[in-house]
């Protein structure tokens, strides 16, 4: 039995007031929904205002990004070793915004996930394709392409400290969610390439979905075999709607 994960990503939002009102709502009502790992993912500079809000409850935080070196002269970067300082269990790889905004390559980003698992961060890895790329049916190439270059750096083992995402790009802040088919479909194409190198790993993997996910769409999407919780842009600012969202997961297991 794989624990689903309700995961927020706040992206670049956020003041030290929303987030004491944010967190206090969430830190409340967390202990409504116990079989779901709740995590949450703010902008860097919050993280030791984030650290001493939950320190003791049951929700983890961490980045949105990591350097690939351990430390050294790269203004503006931050280490895995730092991350961990600030209580940080969680970081995301490859989110698909970190790779059309800032070009972070799929060798880049292999590194970035080896880095931060030696320092004992668990990245959850982000994978998915473009609309053109889906229309031109390249979605399953696109996929495996992302995978393999983390497979072929860190080794499939390593999937066992680690967590996918998978995010549609098109269905990212649009509005448009994939239906719980299309996404179920994804979801077992990630798990039989895990499974191509290793059983094992791949049956205890946790794959989240993540693309517009909201209160009214959650439960139809975390229904799925595959399907083990969600990685939550828009909706995880709004207190009510994170715990919604974690609820629909809470009542599938
Ligand atoms: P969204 O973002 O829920 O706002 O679509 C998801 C994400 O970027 O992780």
């Amino acid at each position: 039995m794989r624990q689903p994960m309700v995961a927020g990503n706040w992206k670049m939002h956020g003041s030290r007031e929303s987030i004491t009102k944010l967190l206090g709502t969430i830190k409340a009502n967390c202990d409504t929904i116990p079989a779901v790992d709740l995590v949450v993912f703010p902008p860097v500079i919050f993280l030791q205002q984030v650290q001493q809000l939950l320190a003791g409850s049951k929700i983890q935080w961490g980045a949105q990004n990591v350097h690939e070196q351990p430390s050294g002269a790269y203004t503006g970067e931050i280490a895995a070793g730092m991350l961990i300082e600030f209580g940080c269990s969680h970081v995301l790889i490859g989110h698909s915004e970190r790779r059309t905004l800032f070009n972070e390559s799929d060798e880049l980003l292999a590194k970035k996930f080896m880095a931060a698992q030696q320092q004992g961060l668990t990245p959850i890895l982000c994978v998915g394709e473009t609309l053109i790329q889906r229309e031109q049916a390249q979605t399953e190439a696109v996929i495996i392409e992302q995978l393999n270059k983390v497979i072929d750096l860190a080794g499939v083992e390593a999937f066992n400290h680690a967590i996918i995402a998978y995010e549609p790009v098109w269905a990212i802040g649009t509005g448009k969610t994939a239906t719980p088919e299309q996404a179920q479909q994804v979801h077992a194409l990630i798990r039989e390439q895990i499974a191509l190198k290793s059983e094992n790993v791949a049956g205890k993997l946790r794959i989240l979905y993540g693309g517009s996910v909201k209160p009214d769409n959650a439960a139809t999407l975390f229904k799925m075999p595959d399907i083990d919780g969600g990685l939550v842009g828009g909706a995880s600012l709004d207190a009510q709607a994170f715990l919604d969202i974690a609820q629909c997961s809470n009542s599938y297991y």
